[in-house]
């Protein structure tokens, strides 16, 4: 059996850690969640890993090097979307801890410290916020997201402490940016790019940025019978419009990714005329001044709509999240290590977001990422291949090996 077919069986065992339904439904600080852990704990004890859960709730499996050496962090998320797919998140850690155990297997000792970080939360789709772990390990988690809390009225902080963690300790888990030589991690592509050029594997070279804004068309509502249609401030019809128009402008350029993902409409009635529509934007890109300029184009888009039907139109932002970039000196060291496991070097922006763009504020970062099959991610469907995960456990190993004292010195640079 390859390592490729271990992790294709592991992730196969750890897709049962979910809730009934279909795909993979594993949310933050939940009974599966729970017995994910069970199944990640035994992993990292296959590579040779100390293990222990921090306060965050992030699974933490460490080899030690030698005395006083840097730590090269390799993680991912365990937590999945609703009905997602079986390698988002969970598969960067399953071969995080594949190729340690190859290296382990060859008796190869690394002069640096490695650990493996299961991250609980990157999705945000329980907590109206995410990536507390990858927040807490580089100190910039804002304690006020505790008190968030999920559609049941539990919050964050109350979800973490009955997980086992400790909501109030969650400052003592900051890295020394001194001690951290960078952060791997590995990931399904989530796109088509990889299996357009025929690649296994992929060098990623910056994660985009994202903000989330909350909208608001607000008109009068009135029996569906009788208003005549010229008098009618219809707000879903301002929001159509709108919804509409943010498709087709974020289509004229190559350089944004826009969604409204969902709706409400009030009353929501069929022979009632809808006076409030709310919805969220998401704008995505790799250039932050792509992204902003998008927004801004959009804010004045629905004014223009609002004042042409006489409504009133807000736009909130609720997040926002700069774009990042990987650093030249890991990613060339993995290029050269993907290039050394004999495949072809592909460099690809992410238009989804990682754990890794937390980790940036820590320390410098490289992602590799897998192909997927027919582009899907947060869907069921969602498949990478042994022999791909394989190339991707040979080329994380070949990385750390590669890593050399100039590379260890970077932290003093
Ligand atoms: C998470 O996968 C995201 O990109 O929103
Ligand atoms: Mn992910
Ligand atoms: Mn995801």
């Amino acid at each position: 059996m390859t390592l490729g077919e271990t992790a294709q069986s592991r992730l196969s065992e750890i897709a049962g850690c979910s809730q009934a339904g279909e795909g993979v439904t594993r949310l933050p600080f939940t009974p599966e969640h729970k017995a994910a852990l069970e199944h990640i704990l035994s992993w990292m004890r296959a590579a040779g890993l100390d293990v222990h859960m921090d306060n965050a709730g992030t699974m933490v499996g460490r080899l030690e090097g030698p005395k006083g050496s840097k730590t090269l962090l390799i993680g991912s998320h365990q937590d999945s979307v609703p009905s997602g797919g079986r390698y988002d998140g969970i598969m960067g850690i399953v071969l995080g801890c594949l190729a340690i155990e190859k290296l382990q297997n060859e008796c190869i000792t690394l002069p640096l410290s490695v650990e493996v970080l299961a991250f609980a939360d990157e999705e945000g789709v329980r907590f109206p916020t995410a990536l507390l772990g990858p927040r807490t390990c580089a100190g910039t988690f804002d304690a006020s997201a505790l008190d968030l809390a999920d559609n049941d009225g539990v919050t964050l902080g109350c979800a973490l402490e009955d997980f086992g963690g400790d909501p109030t300790r969650l400052d003592q888990l900051a890295r020394a940016p001194s001690d951290v030589l960078g952060y791997l991690e590995a990931h399904i592509e989530q796109g088509p790019v990889l299996e357009g050029q025929g690649a296994p594997l992929g060098v990623v070279t910056g994660i985009c940025g994202i903000e989330r804004n909350l909208l608001r068309f607000t008109g009068t509502t009135g029996h569906a019978g009788t208003v005549p249609m010229a008098d009618r401030q219809d707000a879903l019809v301002a929001a159509s419009r709108f919804i509409a128009a943010v498709s087709d402008k974020a289509n004229e350029t190559n350089a944004i990714r826009a969604t409204v993902g969902s709706i409400s409409v009030h009353p929501n009635a069929v022979n009632a005329i809808p006076n409030v529509v709310n919805f969220p934007l998401e704008v995505r890109s790799i250039s932050d001044e792509a992204r902003l300029g998008f927004t801004d184009q959009m804010r004045k888009l629905g004014d223009q709509i609002a004042r042409d039907r006489n409504l009133s139109f807000e736009m909130e932002q609720t997040y926002s999240q700069p774009a990042v970039t990987c650093d030249q000196g890991l990613s060339n060291a993995l290029s050269a290590a993907v290039e050394s496991a004999g495949h072809r070097l592909i460099t690809l922006p992410s238009g989804a977001t990682h754990d890794a763009s937390a980790m940036s504020d820590l320390c410098p970062i490289a992602m590799l990422f897998v192909r997927c099959k027919n582009g899907l991610s947060h869907h069921p469907d969602e498949y990478a291949n042994a022999a791909d995960m394989n190339a991707a456990i040979d080329a994380i190993a070949g990385f750390l090996v590669s890593l050399t004292p100039d590379e260890l010195a970077y932290g003093d640079n």
